[in-house]
Order: C-alpha cells, then sequence, then structure tokens
C-alpha cells in the first residue's frame, strides 16, 4: 500500500484553513479508504472487540471507555499494538492519519452498518 501521509496532510492543511468548507478539522482519508477503514474496523478490530465494540477477546473501545485516553496514546496502540497482549500493531496496514481517524470514529460511537 502507497503511503498517503502527504496527501492526508495537505488535506488536514485545507481543511484547517477553511479551504474545505465543512470538512472536519482532522486529516481525513478520502471517501473510498473511510470506506475501507470502516470494514477494517468492524471486520478486523471487530473480531476481538466486538461488532459493536462492547469488548470481546479485546476491551470494549467505546466512546465513555476512550474518554480519559489521549488521541496520541490509542493511535500508538492501535499503530504499534500492546506487547504482551494478543493487541496487534497495524502499522503495516495503516498510517497514523488513519488511525487517528480510527479513534475519531470510535470516540463518535461505531454502530453496525454505519
Ligand atoms: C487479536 C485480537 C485483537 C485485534 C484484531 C484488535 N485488538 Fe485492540 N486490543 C486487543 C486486546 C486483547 C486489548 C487489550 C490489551 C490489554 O490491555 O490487555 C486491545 C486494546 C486496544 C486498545 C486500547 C484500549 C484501551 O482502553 O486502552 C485500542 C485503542 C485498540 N485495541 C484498538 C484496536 C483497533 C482500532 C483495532 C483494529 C485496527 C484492534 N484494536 C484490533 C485485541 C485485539
Amino acid at each position: 500500500m502507497p503511503r498517503r501521509t502527504k496527501v492526508y496532510g495537505l488535506l488536514g492543511l485545507l481543511a484547517l484553513a477553511g479551504a474545505l468548507p465543512g470538512a472536519p478539522s482532522s486529516a481525513d482519508p478520502d471517501a473510498e479508504r473511510r470506506q475501507g477503514l470502516r470494514h477494517l474496523l468492524l471486520h478486523d478490530c471487530g473480531s476481538c472487540h466486538g461488532l459493536t465494540m462492547r469488548g470481546g477477546l479485546g476491551r470494549p473501545l467505546l466512546p465513555e471507555s476512550l474518554a480519559d485516553k489521549s488521541d496520541e496514546a490509542l493511535t500508538s496502540i492501535i499503530l504499534h499494538g500492546m506487547p504482551g497482549t494478543p493487541m496487534p500493531p497495524w502499522a503495516a496496514e495503516i498510517d497514523e492519519d488513519e488511525a487517528l481517524w480510527l479513534v475519531t470514529l470510535l470516540r463518535g460511537g461505531v454502530s453496525l452498518g454505519d
């Protein structure tokens, strides 16, 4: 997978500058990638964290369970995993902006068929 951080970074800057009206201020992946990331979240993350993120083998990833954790800490866990636990690293599949976007998605609450 090509690294697209640059493109997302640029989009983020444009969004911050208000060049993209209505766009959230974080660096958002494009629509097609967002679809892929939602799929990853439900199918890959969901296999351990539960399809509705209420937890299973992995902890719940509900907005209230993540509220006291920083974006940086959660993004780092997603990218690098948690050594000594079944939580795997995802840096080979997604980049930092995409991990942050997943955190944003989880904070908003993920529901099935979203
Ligand atoms: C093979 C099972 C497995 C998969 C797949 C998995 N996780 Fe996890 N995850 C875990 C486990 C187990 C923990 C808890 C580790 C511990 O604290 O003992 C965890 C912890 C986490 C945490 C930390 C939660 C907290 O409250 O600190 C986050 C965030 C997280 N996972 C996100 C993800 C995301 C996003 C994905 C998909 C990209 C994913 N996980 C896929 C097993 C998994």
